[in-house]
């Protein structure tokens, strides 16, 4: 192969005009204190610098399996379905959105601050009836005003922001699984900002779908987000029949 590229003539002359003579990378430490990213921890870094492996080697397996383990105990899940997806975390959202929304679908998103009408958008690209309910920045919802929404609006979906990012504000998630079963429909819940940052307890929260980040709570660098989805008989009764081949239906054998 080698040899035949380097015995193919071209008549075309490769342009040098973009090519520059660059030093080696050299950023300076420095102490991130925003909402993220944050800094890595040094295991991560020094973990990064190590030679890549393949992706069918058993090492890699073996190291996949620790992470979606760590996944499981940060997001206290047994949910199989948990793995980190290449991206940022609206890649994460944007993933959990296209599996598990069908045009048409009525999409109810309780918004609170910037990142709740972010899910608000992406639900609409993705052609679902989105429905929304609003707080002012700053404050949180109540089950009962969740509930009158589900009453009203009888979604397939309720998606919020756990902790919002724009204002601070932690939505407490007590009791909202259980409203979302007793009206039939699944949880989604953007856990970016919480993930390794406050407490999470996913299965106790009968939360169906979430998705995170690496860059804050979890301290490494931007680049994966995790991913995961209850028992096929509540997620994927939604998602089996869905058209979308998303981040997760591309990677997850059947
Ligand atoms: C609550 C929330 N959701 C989603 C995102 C998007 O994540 P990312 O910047 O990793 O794409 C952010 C980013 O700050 C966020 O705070």
């Amino acid at each position: 192969m080698i040899l035949a590229l380097a015995t193919t003539h071209s008549p075309l002359l490769v342009d040098s005009s973009h090519r520059r003579a660059i030093a080696p990378i050299s950023t300076p430490d420095r102490l991130l204190l925003g909402p993220g990213p944050s800094n890595a921890d040094p295991t991560v870094l020094k973990a990064l610098s190590r030679t890549p492996i393949g992706h069918l080697d058993p090492l890699y397996v073996e190291l996949m399996g620790e992470v979606q383990e760590l996944l499981r105990y940060a997001w206290q899940t047994d949910n199989r379905l948990t793995l980190p997806m290449s991206g940022t975390g609206s890649a994460a959202m944007e993933a959990t959105l296209a599996n598990t929304v069908e045009p048409g679908d009525t999409v109810l998103v309780a918004v609170k601050g910037y990142f709740g009408n972010r899910l608000v958008d992406m639900a609409g690209r993705y052609r679902a009836n989105v429905k929304v309910i609003e707080k002012p920045w700053g404050e949180a919802f109540t089950k009962e005003e969740l509930e009158a929404a589900l009453i009203e609006h009888k979604p397939t979906i309720l998606a919020m922001v756990h902790a919002e990012t724009s204002t601070g504000v932690c939505q407490p998630m007590e009791g909202i699984g259980d409203l979302c079963r007793k009206h039939d429909c699944l949880l989604l819940l953007d856990t970016v900002t919480s993930l390794g940052g406050v407490p999470l307890y996913l299965d106790d929260w009968k939360v169906d779908l979430a998705y995170s980040c690496s860059q804050k709570g979890l301290s490494c660098p931007p680049g994966l987000g995790p991913f995961t989805m209850g028992p096929p008989s509540r997620s994927q009764a939604c998602s089996a029949s869905r058209q979308s081949a998303q981040l997760v239906s591309r990677r997850v054998p059947a």
